[in-house]
């Protein structure tokens, strides 16, 4: 039995990783087993409901939104390598050490919707190196190829935390005494997928290359593809990234006509960045479903991005049908 706290020391040195890092990622992953034990106990500890405020996205936010934005932002002001930190619930980033090395951002609680309903939700967060000189906006607007770390804890039948130094991806389980357990190493996302995550409600929405994709993968063996697709959709990111972590898939968050200037729901840089940078160390591939995720220029804190993810072979597919159209 390996627990994080034996793990992380070992690899850091293994990968001349700095120890600071290591901390704040240390930081993190407290603070979410202290969000894991809240989300255990649901209604048992007051955390169900919604909060009766709105997030600068105009989002109505549930009470656990509040808690675990809360829990991640004082535990993380309480680290000295942390220089400031930017959270989907706020309207701004939030300064901490003048001398920290690192810039936190983070999802504190993905899939909000599944909350009162006892479907697994999570936290999404990404870490990158402060640039010299003042903290400001634009130090945390770096390409998700930037990224020094990036992980996420799901809090499902079991909690699970999922990171990546950029070696490899390791997959933890939490036990009985709150230790972090290494239970896989290096999962890999096969190439070839039968599985596809979408919102199929918003298709009628959808610009013409993702209906024609969608409408090939349903024609099933008699289609183009030539092979019956699956569907799942479980409505929290985390949830999604982590079955296509274990078994392979493609997950689509799309562009769609009811709003363009909002190109997609999800967000770049605390939640497509952080899975994107996931599942590529685990072989897979993340897109716009134009260009790599990674390699997108970022020009806000709360910028929304069309997503697909996952599968290499489905996500290249998904690009040229959009790049030739
Ligand atoms: P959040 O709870 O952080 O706002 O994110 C919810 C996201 C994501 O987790 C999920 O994939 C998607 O929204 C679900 O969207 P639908 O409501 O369209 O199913
Ligand atoms: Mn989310
Ligand atoms: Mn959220």
């Amino acid at each position: 039995m390996t627990t994080l706290a034996q793990f992380l020391p070992q690899h850091l040195q293994q990968h001349n990783i700095a120890v600071e890092l290591g901390s704040v990622l240390e930081t993190v992953v407290a603070a979410c087993t202290d969000i894991s034990g809240k989300v255990r106990l649901g209604a048992l500890s007051g955390v169900l409901g919604m909060a009766g405020t709105g997030n600068v996205q105009g989002e109505d936010q549930k009470k656990l939104d509040v808690i675990a934005n809360d829990i991640l932002i004082h535990a993380l002001k309480e680290n000295t390598q942390v220089a400031g930190l930017a959270s989907e619930e706020e309207d701004t980033f939030v300064a901490a050490h003048t001398d920290g090395k690192y810039l936190v951002l983070f999802d504190p609680l993905d899939g909000s919707s599944n909350i009162d309903v006892n479907i697994s939700v999570g936290t999404i967060f990404s870490i990158l190196a402060k640039p010299q000189g003042e903290l400001a906006t634009e130090s945390f607007l770096q390409k998700g190829k930037n990224q020094v770390a990036a992980g996420y804890v799901l809090y499902g039948p079991q909690t699970q935390l999922v990171f990546t130094l950029k070696h490899g991806v390791f997959v933890f389980t939490l036990n009985e005494q709150n230790e972090f357990v290494l239970t896989q190493e290096n999962p890999q996302v096969p190439a070839a997928t039968k599985e596809f995550a979408i919102n199929m409600s918003n298709q009628r929405h959808w610009l013409a290359p993702m209906q024609q994709y969608i409408a090939e993968l349903l024609a099933g063996e008699t289609g183009v593809r030539g092979k019956n697709y699956n569907m799942r959709w479980v409505a929290s990111m985390v949830a999604e990234i982590h079955r296509i972590l274990m078994r392979g898939g493609v997950f689509m968050y799309p562009q769609d006509t009811r709003d363009l200037s909002k190109p997609g729901k999800l967000r770049l840089m605390y939640e497509a960045n952080p899975m994107s940078l996931i599942l590529t160390q685990a072989g897979g591939a993340a897109s716009n479903a134009l260009e790599a995720m990674l390699d997108i220029e970022p020009n806000g804190l709360h910028q929304r991005v069309a997503v697909v993810m996952g599968s290499a072979e489905e996500v290249e597919y998904v690009n040229k049908l959009h790049q030739t159209a």
